[in-house]
């Protein structure tokens, strides 16, 4: 075909750094060679039988739904949420039901800045939000966390300007499956809310945690708050695309118009799956093997001195600082994977050169070869 010269707005897009290895793991694996894939953004299970039992039920049924969801998947959302944040009052309306959490992001974006706006991204962070910052006409500001990953007040403070609209919060962290501590939430609440800034909190992990001190941010009293939840990562339903998002009224209803405008409903088989996961209290799959694999990757990697890690609280990853063999963490990833076969996900994807991601949701006979492997790995760095 002819080629199509693309729009501009399509520069600011970079590959995901993570592509090339990705690419390079899968060739691997082809070519019959062993590798040991650490990388994934998911849990390595099939759909829960209570949610694909019931789904089985609905298959006869395939018309459109409203944009924002099935009444009764929102009615079990806005139920939920009242539940696991303590809110005392949450309708319908504050609840928009999306294909996976990625659209739920941007529509949030969409609906609360204006070209120009600054959005306040933490990181180690998230790969996507910049991105769609990027896309909804925003900058992107990064702000560091500190040294155990939690929020830094001060590093925050001093990135607010006028043009500051938003910022995101993940907690546990993607990548660095910690948590903030809530003593740093409510310090940010009151920053925040005296600058009538909004967070969008993304609780995509809010069920995978395996901390007493867990506190959610909505339940950290931030005025302007923006939820945007799902149920890929508990309920193992990546591929099923299913999200949400609770907001005031005026915004999930901005989003409401955005996602009727360029996507209509969430698939009615995924919205399915949400209430039968819901009717499941959203209880998270896997949670026995993450403890225990969690238990092992951390006496595993106290074993290996040149590289640091803070204990993940949630989610399924842990942050692997490896500053004191390189910065530079995409040449050791690719050498690893090279010389070993074992696949991480280098830092620079979170914009973060000098570490690299460990899914621990893996096999344990997998996750103990890698492991022995990552033991045994001599790193020399290229020469430029
Ligand atoms: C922090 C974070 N937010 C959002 C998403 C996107 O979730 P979904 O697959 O439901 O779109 C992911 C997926 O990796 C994630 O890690």
């Amino acid at each position: 075909m002819k080629n199509i010269p693309t729009a501009a707005r399509i520069d600011m897009l970079e590959e995901s750094a993570t592509l090339a290895l990705n690419a390079r793991v899968k060739q691997m694996a082809e070519q019959g060679k062993p590798v040991y894939n650490l990388t994934a953004g998911e849990l390595p299970c099939k759909t829960p039988e209570y949610i694909s039992d019931y789904v089985a039920t609905k298959l006869d049924e395939n018309k459109y739904t409203p944009a924002s969801g099935l009444p009764v998947l929102k009615l079990a959302i806005a139920e939920a949420a009242k539940n696991f944040y303590g809110f005392l009052e949450l309708e319908l309306d504050n609840v928009v039901v999306t294909a996976g959490l990625k659209p739920a992001i941007y529509a949030s974006l969409l609906s609360v800045i204006n070209p120009g706006d600054e959005v306040l991204v933490p990181i180690p962070g998230w790969t996507s939000y910049s991105y769609q910052i990027k896309l909804a006409g925003g900058t992107p500001i990064e702000v560091e966390l500190d040294e155990n990953f939690d929020l830094d007040i001060g590093a925050i403070k001093q990135k607010i300007t006028s043009k500051t609209k938003a910022v995101i919060l993940c907690s546990p962290n993607n990548p660095t499956g910690t948590i903030y501590s809530k003593q740093r939430l409510e310090e940010l609440a009151g920053v925040l809310n005296a600058a009538k800034i909004v967070v969008l909190s993304d609780d995509i992990y809010s069920k995978l945690v395996f901390s007493e001190d867990y506190a959610p941010p909505a339940k950290c009293g931030f005025l302007n708050l923006v939820i945007l939840g799902g149920f890929s990562k508990s309920q193992a339903l990546t591929g099923w695309r299913i999200g949400y998002i609770i907001a005031p009224n005026g915004i999930a209803s901005a989003a409401n118009k955005v996602l009727s405008q360029i996507m209509g409903n969430a698939s009615l088989p995924a919205q399915y799956a949400a209430i039968a996961a819901l009717e499941n209290n959203d209880q998270p799959v896997m949670m026995a093997e993450l403890l225990e694999n969690r238990k092992f990757i951390i006496n595993q990697l106290n074993q290996i001195e040149k590289i640091d890690f803070k204990e993940p609280h949630g989610a399924f990853y842990i942050y692997l600082d490896i500053r004191k063999i390189t910065k530079n963490s995409l040449d050791w990833c690719e050498k690893l994977l090279n010389e070993t076969g074992v696949a991480l996900v280098p830092g620079e994807a979170f914009y973060t050169p000098g570490f690299a991601r460990l899914n621990f949701a893996a096999n344990k006979s997998i996750l103990q070869t890698a492991l022995n492997l990552l033991k045994d790995f001599n790193y020399e760095e290229s020469k430029k």
